[in-house]
């Protein structure tokens, strides 16, 4: 890649993937690196810009992680963030003490006009703060230009050095204009020409893929959400019929689609497409299981029992491609980024699996290996895959067998779908879709009494789910308008068979999860 680039420096903090992406939106290419990936291998990679991030640690315990003082010497302007301003205070020999007062949240600060780092941003401004340790004194040769009433080092530099740092955080929104700063750092500091743009992308991609491909075959597994969809369209536009496109369908996606995905791939994209309808496999296996652990273990198993015995079919002397995104390869630890601290396993996500050791194809194909999820729906727009394989919401593995409490049955799997199919619908036709993340309906192993006519019923109970949320760490419930609720309700008992009752979750996350299992 001939990109210019910004090495983000991971010490620990939880904004750092934001960081990356923001400098990327500035068009500029960016790889978050470890804080102690050695000086001379930073110097090879030829950076144009350095970001330090943040981090939850202090620069006096010896434990934390540091820099050699080297770093300030190779040629490149560096700018540190948080705790990656007070390390550069620390390394150059300036002084970092204990705050009295903590500052956190959203805070005003004063700058410095004369500033290149505040170039067109006021005065007065607000930032995010979220510190206990602050800059109490400048090493030589730098001076302070921005402050706010509790921290008199809100921001510092050494221009002539090209050294910048600030205590707030600029990646993050709360900061009104730190997307201008980080712009400023990039283009008038470092000279970046915002070369990072997804057109060329594309052409360079289809270029290396053509080139590394040969007249070998590639198998792409496609479940049809964003990224292995985009990652076929970026193949078949490299190999076309070289490619084969493997979709299995359990069954349990939603309402129609399955054959919306078929359709699309086989109609506007040349390649390979092999559909496995799988169902009735899966609806055996998942007999009488209840437990939400246990079915997730046996949708996942039974899937990739499916899938790799197709993947042998079609036979494997070619390459194995795969829609990961560079997100997926940071927190699998392959983005060389530093590991701090460790997740529990909440639920068992299917799709962290080991390829079988019989498998072995002559190599493996990451195309979007590099992109976050906002540049992969970019280039899916630009390769012409329909909006709604785009922008298709977050789908567990899983599918609606995570959505159906208790048993799994063809029955529930139809009322579910077609629950869905309705909600969905209504909202769509609300106007509200672009405000939710995500919203789906859920049927909970419930049967209510209720009345219809002169008769008594006694059926299923309809959940519906819409939450709101930047990162699914945490959501909140959508708070959708009555008269949506009112009319989804009265759609739902009306049209869709054997429900006669419908709630709506306003559990948020934490302490629930988004899914329902
Ligand atoms: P939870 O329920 O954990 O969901 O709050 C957070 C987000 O993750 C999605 N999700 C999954 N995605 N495989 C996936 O690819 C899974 O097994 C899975 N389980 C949950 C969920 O839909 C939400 O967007």
């Amino acid at each position: 890649m001939s990109n210019q680039l910004c090495i983000v420096l991971d010490f620990g903090g939880q904004y750092n993937q934001l960081i990356a992406r923001r400098v990327r939106e500035c068009g500029v290419y960016c790889e978050i690196k470890r804080f102690d990936m050695p000086i001379s291998e930073i110097k090879a990679m030829n950076p144009t810009a350095i970001i330090f991030t943040g981090g939850p640690n202090s620069v006096y315990d010896p434990s934390s992680p540091h820099i050699s003082e080297e770093i300030f010497s190779i040629g490149v302007p560096v700018l540190g963030i948080c705790y990656g301003c007070q390390l550069v205070a620390y390394t150059l020999g300036g002084k970092v003490e204990s705050c009295e007062k903590s500052e956190y949240g959203k805070i005003e600060i004063t700058q410095d006009s004369d500033s290149l780092l505040f170039r067109d941003v006021p005065q007065k401004s607000v930032v995010w703060m979220s510190h206990t340790d602050f800059v109490s004194k400048l090493p030589d040769g730098f001076r302070v230009t921005a402050k706010s009433d509790d921290c008199p080092c809100a921001a510092f530099e050494a221009p002539e050095r090209k050294i910048y740092a600030v205590q707030f955080h600029p990646e993050v929104t709360h900061s009104e204009f730190g997307k201008q700063i980080l712009h400023n750092f990039l283009y008038n500091v470092c000279g970046c020409t915002g070369d990072w743009v997804m057109d060329d992308f594309i052409e360079n991609t289809v270029a290396r893929l053509r080139e590394q491909i040969g007249d070998k075959k590639v198998i792409l597994g496609l479940s049809g959400g964003v990224d292995s969809s985009v990652a076929a369209g970026l193949l078949s536009r490299a190999v076309g019929k070289q490619l084969t496109c493997v979709f299995v369908d359990q069954g349990l996606m939603r309402k129609d689609e399955g054959d919306f995905v078929e359709e699309t791939f086989t109609k506007l994209f040349d390649m390979n497409f092999v559909r496995v309808n799988c169902k009735d496999k899966f609806l055996a296996a998942l007999k009488g299981v209840t437990d939400p652990e246990q079915k997730r273990k046996i949708i996942g198993t039974e899937f990739y029992n499916v899938f790799w015995d197709k993947i042998r079919e079609q036979g494997t002397d070619g390459f194995f491609a795969q829609g990961t995104i560079y997100p997926d390869r940071i927190e699998s630890g392959r983005g060389n980024q530093a590991g701090h601290g460790s997740t529990a396993v909440i639920k068992t996500h299917h799709n962290m699996v080991k390829m079988p050791d019989d498998i072995k194809f002559a190599g493996t194909i990451e195309p979007l290996g590099d992109l976050f999820k906002d540049e992969v729906r970019k280039v899916g727009e630009k390769l012409g895959i329909p909006h709604d394989l785009v922008w298709r919401q977050p789908f567990p593995g899983p599918g609606l067998g995570v959505r159906i409490i208790g048993e799994i049955t063809e029955e529930k799997i139809k009322i579910l779908q077609e629950a869905d199919a309705v909600f969905r619908d209504e909202i769509r036709k609300s106007g509200i879709e672009e405000q939710l993340k995500q919203f789906f309906a859920v049927l909970p192993d419930v049967r209510t009494v209720g009345v219809m006519g002169d008769h008594r019923t006694y059926d299923h109970l309809i959940a519906i789910r819409a939450v709101t949320t930047d990162d699914f760490m945490t959501a909140d419930w959508a708070r959708i308008p009555y008269d949506v609720l009112a009319k989804v309700s009265n759609r739902l008992c009306n049209e869709v068979e054997h429900v006669n009752r419908v709630v709506y979750d306003i559990t948020s996350k934490p302490p629930g999860t988004v899914e329902w299992e």
